[in-house]
This record gives C-alpha cells, structure tokens and sequence, in this order.
C-alpha cells in the first residue's frame, strides 16, 4: 500500500472562479514537514481546503493508500484535520473545554489518559497556564497556539495548517515548527504547513512545493525548490541564497525584479 499523499488531476474553486486546475503533486511522504509558498491569492488556503473536503474538489487524493474523496465526510474529517488561516470568532468556552470538545470529536473518549495526552500538550506549546482561560479572552498568538492544541489533539493522519505563523513571535515560531516537525515524525503523519517565511521554510521544512495561479511551479528539498530564479518567477524578487557562519542557508531579497508588483 501507498504511504503518504498524493493528488491527482485535482481542481479546486468556488462557483465562479476556478483557481486550482489539474494538479499533480506525485508524493507528499509521511513524517516530514512539507511548506507549501507561493504569493498571496495563489490558492494555497483553496488547496489545503479541498484536501480537508471543506470545499468542493475534483480529482483524486490518496492518503495512505485510501481514495479520499470517495469516503464520507465523517471518516474524511477523522483522517485529515485542517487549520484555518482564520481563526473562528472565540466561543465563550474554557481553553482545556475546547481542547476537550476536540479531541471527542475524533473519537476520543474521556478518560485519565486522554486527559493526560492535553495536559502534555498544553506543557508542550508552552500554553498550560491558560488551560482555565477563556477562548474569547486570550491574544491573536495565544488563540493560535490553542488552535493548534486543537488540532494536534485529533491526532489526524493528514495535517494541514494554514499558516499557523502568522501572529506569533519568534520564539514561538521557532517553538512551533520545531515541535510540529518532532510531532509529525513520532506520529508518522503527512503534515502540510502554509508559510511565507522563506527562511522559517529553508530551516524547519523537509519537503516544499511552489504554487503560482493554481499552478505547481517546484516540488522537492526545500534548498532545489527555494532559488533565485523560483523567487524571481513567484515572487518578482531578486533574492540571494547565502550560507551563514553556522552554514545554514538564509535568503536575502535585494529588490524587485521590476519595480512594480507581479
Ligand atoms: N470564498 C471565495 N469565493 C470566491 N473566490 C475566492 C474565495 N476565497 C478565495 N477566493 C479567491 O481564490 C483565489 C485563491 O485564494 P486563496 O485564499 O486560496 O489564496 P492564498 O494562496 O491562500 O492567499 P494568501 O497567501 O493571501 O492567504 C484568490 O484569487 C481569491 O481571491
Ligand atoms: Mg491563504
């Protein structure tokens, strides 16, 4: 049987505007971080939420050998959890209560063990403290991490997190994607995560793709996918590779490639 992901002529739109069109991506494997980049409006959230069922999607996706588009939405949403780029508007619920509604939704009973499994989690993300604050009453960062608290509770074969990022500092950045990739690797799941940090996707990432208009422009090793020339054809920006004096690879962005927006 086939591990890991892999998509198949998939389009993915809404009623009047088709955004991704017959897209191949061969092999997304298990256990590894995969970055998915590209420009805004691209269809990288699209993309994450046709994978998830939560928009409508044509074509086939494998995940783990099992056809996923022809299973019902109840097993779908049990193998593959999707974080929205958006959070919700905060329900009036405790944070430890939400972690707990989540982790019943995917068949999760209550018990000591279940209980213990947050309670690490919440350890682990730094966010125990807040365990007994309410949703509604905690920082765009604080939400985030409960988000992902959230998701990492429903233990999903298929990950997807739209970036989880985007309203944290740096310490929790680095935090997050260090333990999202330990994570997915203990659990030997497929994890997508939508960055726009290039530098975040050159050091946490095992694997990339590059979206431009729907389109997979770069599918490989985050160091071949991310390259003068693919930031110079998605993004409009001349950028440098240069290597660091503890050789890690970091990008440095010198100008447009025209001096107006792609
Ligand atoms: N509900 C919707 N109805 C119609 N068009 C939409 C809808 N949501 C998004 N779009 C359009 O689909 C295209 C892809 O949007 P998408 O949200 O997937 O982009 P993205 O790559 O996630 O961008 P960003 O980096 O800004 O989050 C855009 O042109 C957007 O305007
Ligand atoms: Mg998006």
């Amino acid at each position: 049987m086939e591990q890991g992901l892999r998509l198949r002529h998939l389009s993915a739109g809404y009623p009047k505007r088709k955004v991704i069109e017959d897209l191949n991506v061969p092999h997304l494997p298990r256990g590894k971080i995969t970055v998915l980049l590209g420009p805004n409006g691209c269809g990288k959230s699209t993309l994450l939420r046709a994978l998830a069922g939560l928009s409508k999607g044509q074509g086939e996706l494998w995940l783990n050998g099992e056809e996923l588009m022809t299973q019902p939405f109840a097993r779908r949403a049990q193998r593959v959890v999707y974080l929205p780029q958006t959070l919700p508007a905060g329900v009036h619920l405790h944070v430890l209560e939400s972690i707990i509604v989540a982790q019943r939704a995917s068949g999760g009973l209550h018990s000591a063990s279940g209980e213990a499994e947050i309670m690490h989690l919440l350890v682990q993300l730094g966010i125990a403290h807040l365990a007994m604050r309410y949703l509604d009453q905690l920082s765009g960062g604080q939400k985030q991490l409960v988000g992902l608290a959230q998701s990492l509770i429903r233990r999903p074969e298929l990950l997807l997190l739209d970036e989880p990022l985007s309203a944290l500092d740096l310490n929790y950045q680095f935090h997050v994607m260090d333990l999202v990739r330990r994570e997915t690797q203990l659990r030997d799941i497929v994890t997508v995560v939508v960055v726009h940090d290039i530098n975040i996707a050159l050091r946490h990432a095992d694997h990339a793709l590059m979206l431009k208009d729907g389109k997979l422009l770069a599918d490989g090793a985050p160091s071949q996918v991310i390259t003068p020339d693919t930031l110079a054809q998605v993004y409009g920006v001349r950028g440098r590779i240069e290597h660091c004096s503890q050789g890690m690879p970091q990008v440095m962005i010198d100008g447009l490639v025209a001096e107006s927006l792609i």
